[in-house]
């Protein structure tokens, strides 16, 4: 049995929100950051369409969403299979009459391999799951958020669309790539006058079990797992990841509520940001400095 983290996140319900008696779909709702959206938009008095490619873990989050008193339809869905998230989005619109917001929230680390070492294998995975599946849930849920008059895309791309870090190739070139899309996305919405805002999220450092997936995945496929490899998923989940999943939703889904169009979630993600402003140029050299310096430093 898998044990139901969260309930301490659940928190009493918000009284007059704007996203009160919204249909919210969520992909990646099983875990993390798309759990605490979940549970902080059932709070809101929202209706969710919550998904994840496993199972378990997404009952779990449908259960305690339920138990605030929302109405909660649940798929399990790998983003990465277009024709299933186009099944998805026919689904969601029948069963609701209506979609207002989608989070494109599912994601994966990948492997910590440099560029020159990575296998293909890495770029194919990560790329599946945090690219198409952020075209492949917009794509599909387009014409019904347009329809509802008064739609919202989110897409959940990272302080790593901002500014790039070693041996992360594939998760960076897939999160500025969500960046890209979802700007241009923007650009269309307005240009053509559809009532759809967008939003691009870049959370910093977040407490999840994104850096221990990774390293399970890699376990699963029979990979050798470096002392090295090891080291570095212990590095992440003390010293990087940092802020709580309820702390990073709750942040993004005020964001939403002010329409912002771009959400930076944490300190480390606004450094980042200023970072890749002011230093285009030199901010590589100094930050291959940094990650050796706070690899070596027990
Ligand atoms: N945790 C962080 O520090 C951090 C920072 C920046 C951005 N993000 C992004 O936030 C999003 C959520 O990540 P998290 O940190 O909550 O991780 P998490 O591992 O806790 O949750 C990710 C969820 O996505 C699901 N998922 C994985 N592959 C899927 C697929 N093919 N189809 C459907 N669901 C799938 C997993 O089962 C899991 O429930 C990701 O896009 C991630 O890249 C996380």
């Amino acid at each position: 049995m898998s044990t139901i983290q969260g309930s301490a996140i659940q928190g009493s319900a918000i009284q007059g929100s704007a996203i009160q008696g919204k249909v919210v779909v969520i992909t990646g709702a099983g875990s993390g950051i798309g759990r605490a959206l979940a549970l902080g938009i059932a709070r809101r008095g929202g209706i969710l369409a919550l998904s994840d490619v496993d199972e378990r873990s997404l009952a779990d989050t449908a259960a305690l969403a339920k138990a605030i008193g929302t109405d909660v339809h649940t798929t399990r869905l790998d983003v990465s299979d277009r024709a299933a998230v186009e099944a998805h989005a026919t689904d969601v619109q029948a069963r609701f009459g209506r979609v207002h917001q989608l989070y494109n929230n599912a994601g994966i680390a990948g492997g910590g391999s440099t560029i020159l070492d990575a296998d293909w294998s890495i770029y194919d995975r990560v790329l599946a799951v945090n690219l198409w599946g952020v075209l492949h849930g917009t794509r599909a849920f387009l014409p019904h958020l347009v329809a509802s008059g008064d739609g919202h895309v989110i897409n959940i791309s990272s302080l790593n669309g901002l500014l790039a870090q070693p041996e992360l190739g594939p998760y960076c070139t897939s999160k500025f790539a969500v960046r890209g899309f979802t700007e241009t996305l923007r650009v269309e919405m307005r240009q053509a006058g559809h009532p759809v805002q967008v939003t691009v999220v870049h959370p910093g450092g977040v407490r999840t079990n994104i850096a221990n997936a990774a390293l399970a995945d890699a376990r699963r496929r029979g990979e050798q797992i470096t002392d090295e490899y090891r080291e570095r998923i212990r590095f992440y989940n003390d010293r990087l990841l940092r802020l709580s999943p309820h702390q990073a939703a709750d942040r993004i889904v005020r964001g939403v509520e002010a329409g912002h169009p771009r959400i930076l979630v944490g300190a480390d993600a606004k450094i980042a940001d200023v970072i890749a402003r002011l230093l285009p140029r030199s901010y590589p050299g100094l930050l291959g400095c940094l990650f050796s310096r706070l690899a070596a430093t027990p």
